[in-house]
């Protein structure tokens, strides 16, 4: 599904002022269609770089990336953006909802920016914010959540349209354990549902271990 060929990113110039800096460092990496994979590493190496380039929201300084065996290093701007609509879900540190909507509006948002034909937003809606614990926040404004409830309400919405790939960075930072466990056992649940690839960035060794596989980086690269 994802095939990741002697990826680098650099940010910065080149030269002996020491500004440059490689957040990747020769990347290879394939994830398996289905496949539900953890990144760890410390602060730095260059984990929400890979997941950025990996979503076409950042591009390559070098180097290959292959979804679905399109090569989307290659794509224009136009070409990244109906990749991300098609394909990508993601779930950011800082979650990009929208404040002044209730919890159920943000969810619904997506349905609603791409007048997906045939499908019940609503109602899909409603069984994701079930499954995240959030149904009785459902018509809450986003400001009167914890920070812990916003970032479930982020993983609802990149669910609602079911993309084929799910991109998290820490979706389990601001979360206890028992929150963290719920999410862990979402995303598995819907990797095994819709068939869904994830890629899943996190400090926590046990949220980690929760995945099909645990990839370790370091300086850039992926040393395990
Ligand atoms: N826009 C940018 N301009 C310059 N350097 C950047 C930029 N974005 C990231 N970097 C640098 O690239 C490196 C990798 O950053 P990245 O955000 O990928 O790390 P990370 O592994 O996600 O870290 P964390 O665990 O703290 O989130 C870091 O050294 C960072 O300072
Ligand atoms: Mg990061």
């Amino acid at each position: 599904m994802i095939r990741v060929e002697d990826a680098t990113k650099l940010y910065g110039r080149a030269g002996a002022d020491g500004a440059a800096v490689h957040a990747l460092n020769g990347v290879n990496l394939e994830i398996k269609a289905g496949e539900f994979v953890s990144i760890m590493g410390p602060s730095g190496c260059g984990k929400s770089t890979l997941l950025h380039v990996l979503g076409g929201l950042d591009r390559l300084s070098s180097g290959g990336i292959f979804l679905d065996d399109v090569a989307i290093h290659t794509l224009d701007e136009n070409g990244l953006t109906d990749l991300r609509r098609r394909k990508i879900g993601f779930i950011f540190q800082f979650f990009n909802l929208l404040p002044t909507l209730t919890v159920e509006e943000n969810v619904r948002l997506p349905g609603l920016l791409q007048m997906v034909s045939g499908v019940d937003i609503d109602e899909r809606s409603a069984k994701l914010l079930e499954s995240v614990g959030l149904a009785h926040r459902a018509r809450h404004r986003l400001h009167q959540l914890s920070g812990g409830e916003m970032q479930r309400a982020a993983l609802a919405r990149a669910l609602l349209l079911r993309p084929p790939v799910l991109l998290a960075d820490e979706p389990t930072g601001n979360l206890d354990s028992e929150a963290s466990a719920g999410v862990v056992k979402l995303f598995r649940q819907i990797g095994e549902t819709h068939g869904t690839t994830i890629v899943m960035v996190t400090h926590s060794r046990e949220v980690a271990a929760s995945a099909h596989r645990m990839i370790t980086m370091r300086d850039g690269r992926v040393v395990a």
